[in-house]
């Protein structure tokens, strides 16, 4: 597939897989994507997993993301994980205000942008996502609630670092539900949330980051997710538990 840039297609494994079990999923991974240079490739286990997956993919071409980091740099936040922390393990990347952690854990757009800050400083590439519920998308605000989440989370980065922030668009009536955006409305999205960037940045930024999406691809629909023009790869949950899934996703992107 001949994209404007180059796919990134994450992992978010949540709160799955023990330390054996995760060993065993990327040892999978290794093999069936051995080839792949074409896309940029992350897992995300949980925290307990991060050093023997590091040092399982340390010569491979997967790369080592969290789910989540601390706003801090460390200090008496009893619980917490910093950057520099994740750092000790490889991480390259960290996924930032995911829809479970907006709405369990209430955290907020201005949480978000101090932590995609933070990860900057650490020189993590945050990975943030945004996205409406399916009440907001029917009341005819998925735009204003995407203008909201986008400005909120990216505020006060510096362009540099916005080149090197992934925005997630994942609907969340699409997470976990089966229920995938159309490629239309995923498009629609993605368009609107570059140009936003463009009003934000400027237009070189806009046109060089990467908006992912993310909710409920599978193998069957992700290459017609991925031949859009402002679609750069995904985020997935559910289907990167499973090593076939994953890199059958990854395969049809290509
Ligand atoms: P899903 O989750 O692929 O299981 O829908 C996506 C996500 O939460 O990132």
């Amino acid at each position: 597939m001949n994209k404007a840039r180059k796919l990134i297609i994450a992992g978010n494994w949540k709160m799955n897989k023990t330390v054996a079990e995760a060993l065993d999923l990327v040892r999978l991974l290794k093999h069936e994507l051995v080839n792949v240079k074409e896309v940029d490739l992350v897992v995300c286990p949980p925290f307990t997993a991060l050093s023997e997956v590091s040092a399982a993919i340390l010569d491979s071409n997967l790369r080592l993301g969290a789910q989540n980091m601390s706003e801090h740099n460390s200090g008496a936040y009893t619980g917490e994980i910093c950057a520099g922390m994740l750092k000790e393990f490889s991480v390259r990347y960290v996924i930032l205000g995911h829809s479970e952690r907006r709405q369990y854990q209430k955290e907020k757009d201005a949480l978000i942008a101090k932590k995609a800050l933070a990860a900057h400083t650490s020189a993590l590439k945050p990975l943030v996502c945004v996205g409406e519920t399916l009440a907001e998308r029917e009341e005819g605000k998925a735009e204003k609630v995407l203008e909201t989440q986008v400005r909120g989370s990216l505020a006060g980065l510096t362009k540099d670092q916005m080149e090197e922030t992934i925005v997630a668009y994942e609907p969340v009536w699409a997470i976990g539900t089966g229920k995938t955006a159309t490629t239309e409305q995923a498009q629609e999205a993605h368009g609107f949330i570059r140009r936003l960037l463009a009003a934000m940045f400027d237009e070189t930024v806009a046109k060089r980051v990467r908006i992912q999406y993310g909710g409920s691809v599978k193998p069957a629909n992700a290459r017609e997710l991925m031949s859009q023009p402002d679609v750069d790869g995904a985020l997935l949950g559910g289907a990167s538990l499973d090593a076939r899934s994953f890199a059958d996703i990854v395969k049809n992107s290509i």
